[in-house]
C-alpha cells in the first residue's frame, strides 16, 4: 500500500527522486541519526541513564545472549499480569502492539512459541530502541528537544493500556512516565491566572505515572473520591491517555467525565516549553487537552482533579440466564426500554453480557439511594424480566457499601468478596486484542428500542459501560474538545476479540480485526448521532475523525497544526495523522 503510494508519486513527478517526495522520521542506522557521542551528551542531561530495552521475553530464547531459564519462568508467570506490564518500560498490555505485524512478516518475541527453532528469534518488534526513565519535567523537555532536533520518532508510555499501540513504535525513543508518582492535595486550589477573588476548591494534583488503583486508596484516606477509570487491578493511568481522551468511570453520571473534573494541567509542548493550561491560562490548549487524545497536544506532567466527599453507596447486582433466543431478545428489549429511566433514577455501572448470561453491576449514591426513584425503577425491571419465558434470574443482590472505595476493592481488586460478574477473572492483559466502541445516545434507547435490542443481541459478548446521562449530559458539548457524543450518550458499548498470538497468521489477524468492526457496525449504523471513544479505538474505524471527535475535529486539527508544525507527536488515528503511514514513520502525501 505504502510502496504503491510512493510509486505513484515518483511517476507523477517524473525525474524527481522518490526520497524528495517523502518526509520520514530519522531512524537508527541512518546517516541523519545522532552519533554515539551526541547521544551520550544527551544522556548527561537526564536524571537516569538511557535504557536500551529488549522485549521482555528475550530471556526465553536459547539463541539470544540474554537467555536465562529462571528469568524466563518469571516472565511467563507474569505474562498476563496487568500490573507487571504497567510497571515495565518494554511491555504493553496488548502484546500484538509489541510486535510488527504486516502482510510480509510477524516479528514478535513469543516465549510460548518454539523458542528452540533456529529460525525463531526474539524480534525487537515495536519495542523502542531507547527509553528515558523520566522523573522530572526537565527529563521530558530534554527528550522532546532532542527528538525534535534529530527528527526522531518519539512515543510516550505510561501503563500501556492503549489498544492501538500508540505508546510504542518501531525504531522509536520512549518517554516512560511510570516513575512520576507525585500526589498533592489542596483544600482550596485556585487555577493560575484566575481572577482575584476566585474561590478555591478541593483538588488533588498528580504526576503522570499515577495509576487509578493507587489514587483511589490515597484519596480514600482523605475521605474523598475522584472520578476515575475502572479496571481490574486498578492499573489504568490517571494522568496519561485516560484524561487526554476524555476519561469515564462509574462516578461520571454523578460528577462528570474525567475531563469535566480537570481544573488545571501542566504540559510539555512539542517545542519543549513547559506550560500551565486551565480556563484562564492557555484556554485554547486546555480545550484541546481535554479530549483531543494523547499525546497529540503535549506531554502531561501533572493533572489537577476536583475531589468530592466520599459518601455511602448502594450497589445492585443481577445475573440473568436465558435459555431461548426469544427470551434473550425479550430481556434485552426490556433492558433497552428501561435503560434511560434507570439512568435518570441515579444508577451508573456496567452491563456486561456473554453467551446466555446478562449481568448488571450498578451503583447509586446514598444508602439507601438518595434518588427516590432508584429502587422502584430497577425493581420494576427485575419484576418484568422474571415474567419472561426463557429468562431466569440466578442472582439478585442489593448491598450497601461504606463508599465507592469499598465497592471497588471488593469487586475489582480482591474479588473474593465480589458479587455477580467477576471482573478479576482474566485481567485482560498479555494477550493480543482488537477493540471497537460505540457511544449510544439516549435517543436510540427511546426511539429504536427493538432495533437496538436486536443489534445488541447479535453480539455474543460485550462490555457496555453505563457512564452517561446525569452530570455528563449537562456540560456544554463545546466547552472542551472531547467527543460531543459523550453529552448525549447513556452507555459506551465495547467489544474486544483476541486471537492466538503463537499460531495466528496475518490473514487470521486481519479477519479478527474485520470481525470486530463488522460486529460493531450493527450498533454503529443505528446510532448516527453517537460516536466512538478515542481511548477504545478500532483500527478499522470508518471516518475516525468524525467518530472520535464529531464536529470538534476541524478546530482540533487547526490547533494541532499550529502547535506541532513538525509533527513530533503524531499517533495512529490521532489528530493530524492523515498524512502519515500507520507506523508514523513516513508521510504518505
Ligand atoms: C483494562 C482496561 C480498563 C479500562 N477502563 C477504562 C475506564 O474505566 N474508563 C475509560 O475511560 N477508559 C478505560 N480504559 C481505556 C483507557 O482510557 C485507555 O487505554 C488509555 O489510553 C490508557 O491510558 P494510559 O496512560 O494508562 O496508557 P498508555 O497506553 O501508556 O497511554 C495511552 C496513550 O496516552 C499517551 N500518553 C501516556 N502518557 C501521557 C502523558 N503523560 N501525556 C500525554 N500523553 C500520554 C500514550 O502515548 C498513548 O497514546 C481501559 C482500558 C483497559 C485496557
Ligand atoms: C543539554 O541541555 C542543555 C540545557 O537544557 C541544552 O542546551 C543542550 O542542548 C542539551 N544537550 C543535548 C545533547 O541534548
Ligand atoms: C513489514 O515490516 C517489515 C519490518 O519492518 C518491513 O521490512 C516490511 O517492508 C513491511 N512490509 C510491509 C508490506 O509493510
Ligand atoms: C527508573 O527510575 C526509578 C526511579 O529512580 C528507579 O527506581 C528504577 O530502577 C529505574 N528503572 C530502570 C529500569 O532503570
Ligand atoms: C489581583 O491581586 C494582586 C495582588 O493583590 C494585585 O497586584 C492585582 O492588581 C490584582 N488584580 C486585579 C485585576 O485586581
Ligand atoms: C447459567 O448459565 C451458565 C452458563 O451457561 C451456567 O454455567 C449456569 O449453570 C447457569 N445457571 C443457572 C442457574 O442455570
Ligand atoms: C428495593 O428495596 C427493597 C426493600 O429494601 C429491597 O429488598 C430490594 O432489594 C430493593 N431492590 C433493588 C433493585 O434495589
Ligand atoms: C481478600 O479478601 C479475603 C476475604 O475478606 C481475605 O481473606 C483475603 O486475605 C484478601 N486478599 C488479599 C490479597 O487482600
Ligand atoms: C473471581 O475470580 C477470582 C479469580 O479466579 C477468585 O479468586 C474469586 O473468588 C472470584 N470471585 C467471585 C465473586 O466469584
Ligand atoms: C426520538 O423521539 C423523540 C420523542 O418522540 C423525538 O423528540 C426525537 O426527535 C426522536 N429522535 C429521533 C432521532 O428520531
Ligand atoms: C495457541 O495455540 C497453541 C497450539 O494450538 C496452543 O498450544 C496454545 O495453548 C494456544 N495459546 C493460547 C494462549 O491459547
Ligand atoms: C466473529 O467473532 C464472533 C465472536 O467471537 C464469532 O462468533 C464469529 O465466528 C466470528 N466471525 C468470523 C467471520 O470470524
Ligand atoms: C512554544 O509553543 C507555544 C505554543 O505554540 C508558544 O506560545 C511559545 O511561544 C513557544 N515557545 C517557544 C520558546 O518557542
Amino acid at each position: 500500500m505504502l510502496q504503491l503510494a510512493y510509486l505513484a508519486v515518483a511517476i507523477a513527478v517524473g525525474v524527481a527522486p522518490i526520497e524528495a517526495a517523502l518526509q520520514c522520521k530519522c531512524l537508527p542506522g541512518q546517516s541523519c541519526f545522532p552519533s554515539a557521542a551526541v547521544i551520550s551528551a544527551f544522556e548527561q542531561n537526564l536524571t537516569h541513564p538511557l535504557i536500551n530495552p529488549r522485549p521482555i521475553a528475550n530471556v526465553c530464547f536459547p539463541n539470544d545472549p540474554a537467555f536465562n531459564q529462571a528469568a524466563c519462568n518469571t516472565v511467563k508467570a507474569n505474562w498476563n499480569n496487568g500490573a507487571f506490564r504497567a510497571s515495565n518500560p518494554n511491555t504493553l498490555q496488548f502484546i500484538n502492539w509489541e510486535s510488527i505485524i504486516n502482510s510480509t512478516v510477524i516479528e514478535q518475541c513469543d516465549p510460548f512459541g518454539n523458542v528452540n527453532a533456529p529460525a525463531d528469534f526474539c524480534f525487537q518488534g515495536r519495542v523502542p530502541f531507547a527509553v528515558v526513565n523520566a522523573t522530572t519535567v526537565s527529563d521530558i523537555q530534554n527528550t522532546v528537544q532532542f527528538a525534535s532536533e534529530f527528527n526522531l520518532k518519539l512515543v510516550v508510555k505510561n501503563t500501556g493500556h492503549e489498544s492501538l499501540g500508540r505508546s510504542f513504535g518501531e525504531s522509536s525513543i520512549e518517554i516512560w512516565t511510570h516513575n512520576m508518582q507525585d500526589v498533592e492535595f489542596s483544600d482550596s486550589f485556585v487555577p493560575l491566572g484566575a481572577p482575584n477573588g476566585t474561590a478555591g476548591i478541593p483538588t488533588v494534583t498528580i504526576g503522570p505515572g499515577v495509576q487509578w488503583g493507587d489514587l483511589y486508596d490515597i484519596v480514600d484516606t482523605q475521605g474523598k473520591v475522584v472520578v476515575g477509570g475502572i479496571g481490574a487491578g486498578g492499573t489504568v493511568g490517571a494522568a496519561g491517555g485516560w484524561p487526554m481522551g476524555g476519561g469515564h468511570g462509574i462516578l461520571s453520571p454523578f460528577f462528570g467525565l474525567g475531563v469535566d473534573n480537570i481544573v488545571e494541567e501542566t504540559v510539555v509542548l512539542p517545542n519543549a516549553s513547559h506550560v500551565t493550561a486551565n480556563l484562564f491560562t492557555n484556554p485554547d490548549l486546555f480545550w484541546a487537552l481535554r479530549g483531543g487524545g494523547g499525546p497529540s497536544f503535549g506531554i502531561l506532567t501533572s493533572v489537577t482533579y476536583m475531589t468530592h466527599p466520599a459518601e455511602p453507596v448502594t450497589a445492585a447486582f443481577l445475573v440473568a440466564n436465558t435459555t431461548t433466543d426469544e427470551g434473550r431478545l425479550a430481556l434485552f428489549t426490556e433492558w433497552v426500554a428501561v435503560h434511560p429511566a434507570v439512568v435518570d433514577a441515579g444508577w451508573a455501572g456496567f452491563w456486561p453480557y456473554s453467551g446466555t448470561q446478562f449481568f448488571l453491576t450498578l451503583m447509586a449514591l446514598g444508602d439507601p439511594p438518595t434518588n427516590p426513584a432508584a429502587n422502584a425503577t430497577l425493581q420494576g425491571f427485575y419484576n418484568n424480566i422474571s415474567q419472561i419465558p426463557g429468562v431466569e434470574i440466578t442472582l439478585e443482590v442489593t448491598k450497601a457499601y461504606t463508599g465507592f472505595h469499598q465497592w471497588y476493592e471488593d469487586n475489582f481488586i480482591n474479588s473474593t468478596n465480589g458479587i455477580g460478574f467477576n471482573y478479576t477473572v482474566g485481567d485482560f492483559s498479555g494477550v493480543p486484542v482488537a477493540v471497537a466502541s460505540r457511544l449510544i445516545p439516549r435517543e436510540n434507547f427511546e426511539n429504536n428500542t427493538v432495533a437496538l435490542a436486536q443489534a445488541l443481541t447479535a453480539l455474543d459478548d460485550a462490555r457496555p459501560f453505563l457512564v452517561g446521562g446525569g452530570a455528563v449530559s449537562t456540560v456544554d458539548p463545546d466547552a472542551m474538545s472531547v467527543n460531543p457524543a459523550f453529552r448525549v450518550m447513556l452507555s459506551d458499548l465495547t467489544i474486544a476479540l483476541s486471537w492466538n498470538a503463537t499460531t495466528a497468521t496475518f490473514a487470521d489477524i486481519s479477519a479478527v480485526r474485520q470481525n470486530v468492526t463488522d460486529l460493531a457496525n450493527g450498533v454503529r449504523v443505528l446510532t448516527p448521532n453517537g460516536g466512538a471513544y478515542v481511548n477504545e479505538p478500532d483500527i478499522l474505524e470508518p471516518n475516525f475523525q468524525q467518530s472520535y471527535w464529531g464536529d470538534h475535529y476541524p478546530r482540533l486539527l487547526a490547533f494541532k497544526q499550529a502547535l506541532d508544525p513538525n509533527d513530533l507527536l503524531i499517533v495512529l488515528q490521532g489528530v493530524n495523522s492523515e498524512a502519515w503511514d500507520d507506523e508514523i514513520l513516513c508521510k504518505t502525501v
